[in-house]
């Protein structure tokens, strides 16, 4: 019998596409919104595989009532929004797509550094407001970023590719701070591992690169604003929750950090009235790190392998609780 696989966004078609040729069974969901916690449970009941994304909450409760399904593939790779103690309790493996996005944000997150540092957005704002007037030879100057100390928080693939993009734009220091030592990026650009109050302390601009866990929730707090240095530029492209916004806008408004550049935030959607949105030294994006039709693409076909090759040869390519398939 056809396998029958729930697909819950209008992913790209590429990887839609691969399902297709393989014979499988699909259901797409057409809405323009994420399934309510019922329309998934509800649907999902009588599929084999899921594909699903960030805003689907695959959670205890959503998997007491799936524990039938053979395989979820996230097109992500944050899985957050996946409870992976239990999906592993009932021996489901998680499929994710990791590298697919490395670049595309990387580049956002280079784009909100340069953003903040020169008030892009803020600038912007002003020219829609009518408050365009005569060259200020002291207006709302910015900071120029050659020869500043880059810290990344969380050193993975796309912290190495920004890390790289700011050495060789403006010969950066790296600076990092991670569980295990990075030695590719010691190597190849010099990283420095320091502990996390040294990141917070030497860093001119700080960028966010870790997974949302219990650890990392809201470890950009007060505590630490206040060990930045007041020059210094927060950039967060990661998972919003793990800077705590309240304390991150009084930071800004009390200068104890210069500026913020935010990909991600909690909750999203940001509301229209947040203050972040009209602070001339913020510039916020709609968590859009990974929308580049190559980026997109790719998770698509990712996704779509994971359970491609699960079902043809029991192994699934990326994978987050492998111990699932190998006991
Ligand atoms: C991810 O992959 O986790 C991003 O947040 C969305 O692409």
């Amino acid at each position: 019998m056809k396998k029958k696989i729930l697909i819950t966004r209008k992913y790209p078609e590429a990887g839609i596409s691969l399902l297709r040729e393989q014979g499988f069974d699909l259901t797409l969901w057409e809405k323009d919104r994420p399934m309510t916690p019922m329309e998934l449970a509800d649907l999902a009941k009588d599929h084999q595989a899921l594909v699903c994304t960030l805003t689907d909450r695959i959670d205890r409760d959503f998997l007491g009532k799936c524990p039938h399904l053979d395989i979820i593939s996230q097109f992500a790779v944050g899985y957050d929004n996946i409870d992976i103690a239990s999906a592993t309790r009932l021996r489901i493996p998680v499929g994710y797509t990791p590298g697919a996005m490395t670049e595309a944000t990387a580049d956002i997150a280079f784009g909100l550094m340069i953003a903040v540092a020169r008030k892009m957005f803020f600038m912007h704002k002003t020219i829609i407001s009518g408050q365009w007037g005569y060259f200020n030879p002291t207006g709302h100057l910015g900071m120029e970023l050659t020869g500043k100390t880059l810290g990344i928080f969380g050193l993975g693939r796309i912290g190495f590719s920004l890390a790289r993009r700011c050495k060789a734009a403006y010969g950066m220091k790296i600076l990092y701070h991670n569980r295990t030592r990075n030695a590719e990026a010691e190597q190849a650009l010099g990283a420095g591992f320091v502990d996390f109050n040294d990141l917070l302390a030497q860093s001119d601009i700080l960028s966010v690169h870790c997974a949302l866990t219990p650890e990392t929730r809201q470890i950009f707090n007060q505590a630490a604003f206040k060990k930045m240095k007041p020059s210094a530029i927060f950039i967060n492209t990661a998972r919003g929750p793990v800077h705590h916004e309240g304390d991150l806008i009084e930071a800004l408004r009390e200068g104890r950090i210069r500026g913020a550049g935010l990909d991600v935030t909690d909750p999203e959607p940001m509301r229209p009235d947040n203050p972040l949105l009209s602070m001339e030294n913020a510039c916020v994006l709609p968590h859009v790190g990974s929308a580049t039709m190559e980026a997109r693409t790719q998770m698509s076909v990712l996704a779509a392998m994971n359970i491609i090759e699960f079902y043809r040869t029991g192994k699934v390519p990326h994978i987050v609780n492998p111990e699932v398939l190998n006991p």
